[in-house]
């Protein structure tokens, strides 16, 4: 995700960065930095690994920088570990260039291979080292100053990019682009402002420009011009902000759980195109060859909480599509029994911070058999990032709210990638399935958008059920893996009681439990499993629940049976939960929020469970 800002004005510069960054902290940590240039275009480029701190000691506070005009960064990896070397700022080998990015450009080895060409060498494992270079390239090609130099780098890339530039042969000014990142610049009283957030400068100015994709910002002290990306001046209104400055830390949302519920279209687009290129899947940086997944025997997944879920989700995927047996595994108890794995065994384990205590434990079990291992984790660095075999990044940024959602979302995705690649390399599927199974993957986050646009239903019913006791889900299938998270999400941040129940089961206990007006909520996408789950909603109802139905556009007979019914767009029914998921995290949040509870941070939990 990352942070950038950046000043020109009169006063000091470096002071208003750290500011700018503190505020901005929520989208990334792991590393900052920042650039400062003087009246004469001398920079110095500061940058600390670790919180903000490091680099707010390393500076004093920023008074050791001097200079009127610099950008700054905080990180969150996703190209490169996080270190002092690649941090941001990135610069060029003559420091004629300098910027900060948010984003991915993913083009980005293909642009270093070009500008090897050239001579160039580059010191960090980042992307943004790449378009740093190729903008100073084009700037000493055609010496046609800054716009045109990153408006052609623009046209080079793939990806998104939130870039602020300074030349040293143009002091006092920042260069701006951006495309499909957040960016947002302000001008007030002969200084100039640039942030990925309002609240990084709304401290300065209410009035704020939002630039557009594929446009570019000249910043000075004296204000603000915008080009498109031929160059050309365009015309641009401000917008006044009436947010307050804790509204505006969360975009405008109410709490970072609805604002990460919102970020899921474009954490899960994120990650497909880490991984999809041009109509393939490439899992060469996760670094699993078409021969290991030819020769894995089993699969066993291995995970906590929600990570878990992801892992029951995928079992039925990979074992539908590629046909390899597959073991889920709690992690805590995976770690104390006796795991009779073999040598061509694959072990997944999934994690969103990647330090979890008993998923990091179990890993280290299985590494000492000598058993291959393959993590999916968020947080880039992490424990069990570095001591997998393999790490297969999902790109959801910075989670900040206890309950995971688009983290979770991001691990569905690398699960189904996984086994769609599986399924073609062991010639379990034909090209043409291939195709339109990553034709059907790449639609879903315009799919996921849509659901997110059509809430107040949710909200509504949600609403009217914030007093229940106990609150059950049925499913089969992948519609009981769905249950376990939609019943986890709603326990841990609205406490109302609920269970996940493999529809099928109900009668062999938990069916006693059903009272008049008990709400029962029952998933059903897969075609199928329909009419058998339908039989179980009716035999609660009979016993006086009270029945929610959550299915796909084209099930309307769910409406014979359901009180209440739910639609989310058709997909291939493998992919289905990624779709169902969110009209039941947004129960859970709006049930919580009715309750006047703080889905944030739900009693007794953490984020990041590193003890056991
Ligand atoms: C629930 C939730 C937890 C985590 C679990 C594992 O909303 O977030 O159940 O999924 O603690 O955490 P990670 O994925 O970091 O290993």
């Amino acid at each position: 995700m990352c942070g950038i800002v950046g000043f020109t004005g009169k006063r000091q510069a470096a002071p208003i960065l750290l500011d700018g960054l503190a505020k901005l902290e929520y989208r990334g940590y792991d590393s900052a930095g920042m650039a400062v240039s003087d009246e004469n275009g001398k920079t110095e480029v500061v940058k600390a690994k670790g919180r903000l701190r490091a680099l707010e000691e390393k500076t004093d506070n920023g008074l050791a920088v001097k200079g009127c005009c610099g950008i700054g960064h905080t990180r969150w990896a996703t190209h490169g570990e996080p270190s002092e070397e690649n941090a941001h700022p990135h610069v060029s080998d003559d420091m004629s260039v300098v910027a900060v990015h948010n984003g991915i450009i993913e083009n980005y080895q293909e642009i270093k291979e070009k500008l090897r060409k050239k001579n160039y060498s580059f010191y960090s494992q980042t992307d943004t080292e790449a378009i740093v270079k190729l903008i100073d390239y084009y700037y000493k090609k055609y010496n046609a100053g800054p716009v045109d130099a990153i408006a052609k780098a623009m046209v080079r890339v793939r990806g998104s990019y939130a870039l602020a530039v300074m030349f040293k042969d143009y002091p006092g000014e920042i260069y701006a682009a951006r495309k499909d990142s957040p960016m947002i610049i302000g001008t007030e009283n002969g200084e100039s402002y640039l942030a990925s957030d309002v609240p990084a400068i709304l401290k300065h100015t209410r009035n704020v420009y939002y630039i557009g994709n594929l446009e570019m910002a000249r910043l000075s002290p004296e204000g603000v011009e915008f080009y498109n990306i031929d160059g050309d001046i365009i015309e641009k209104k401000y917008v006044e902000i009436i947010w307050d400055a804790e509204a505006a830390e969360k975009g405008g949302f109410a709490h970072f759980m609805l604002k990460e519920i919102h970020e899921q279209p474009k954490a899960v687009a994120d990650t497909l195109a880490s991984a999809v290129k041009d109509g393939r899947i490439d899992l060469s940086s996760v670094g699993l060859t078409d021969e290991d997944m030819k020769g894995i025997g089993q699969i066993i997944i291995v995970a906590c909480g929600s990570s878990y879920h992801v892992g029951m989700a995928a079992q039925y995927v990979i074992e539908d599509l590629a046909h390899i047996p597959v073991r889920v595994e709690l992690a805590s108890e995976f770690r104390y029994r006796t795991n009779l794995l073999k040598d061509n065994d694959l072990v997944v384990f999934i994690s969103q911070s990647g330090e979890t205590a008993d998923t990091l434990a179990a890993l280290r079990a299985v590494k000492e058999q000598g058993i291959n291992t393959l993590a999916i984790v968020n947080v880039v660095g992490s424990s069990i990032a570095r001591e997998a075999d393999n790490v297969f990044y999902t790109l959801a940024g910075p989670e900040i709210a206890v309950a995971t959602t688009k983290a979770y979302s991001t691990q569905l995705i690398v699960s189904y990638l996984l086994a769609v690649q599986l399924a073609m390399v062991r010639g379990e599927i034909d090209e043409e399935r291939y195709s339109s199974l990553i034709a059907e993957l790449m639609s879903l986050p315009e799919k996921m958008q849509k659901l997110l646009e059509n809430k107040e239903r949710i909200q509504w019913f949600a609403a009217k059920f914030a007093n229940a006791k106990d609150i059950f889900f049925i499913g089969r299938g992948i519609d009981y893996a769905i249950c376990l998270e939609g019943s986890l999400k709603l326990k841990e941040i609205s406490y109302i009681h609920s269970e996940a129940y493999a529809a099928g089961e109900l009668k062999h206990g938990t069916i006693s439990l059903i009272e008049e007006g008990t709400l029962v909520v029952g998933v059903l996408t897969q075609k199928e499993l329909f009419e058998k789950t339908i039989s179980n909603m009716v035999e609660v109802k009979s016993r006086g629940a009270y029945l929610m139905g959550l299915t796909t556009y084209g099930h309307y007979s769910l409406e014979d049976t359901a009180d209440f019914t739910v639609y989310v767009p058709q997909t291939d029914e493998h992919f289905a939960p990624s779709l169902a998921v969110i009209p039941l995290q947004l129960m859970s949040y709006y049930v919580s929020v009715a309750k006047g509870l703080d889905p944030d941070k739900p009693r007794n939990l953490a984020k990041s469970v590193t003890v056991e």
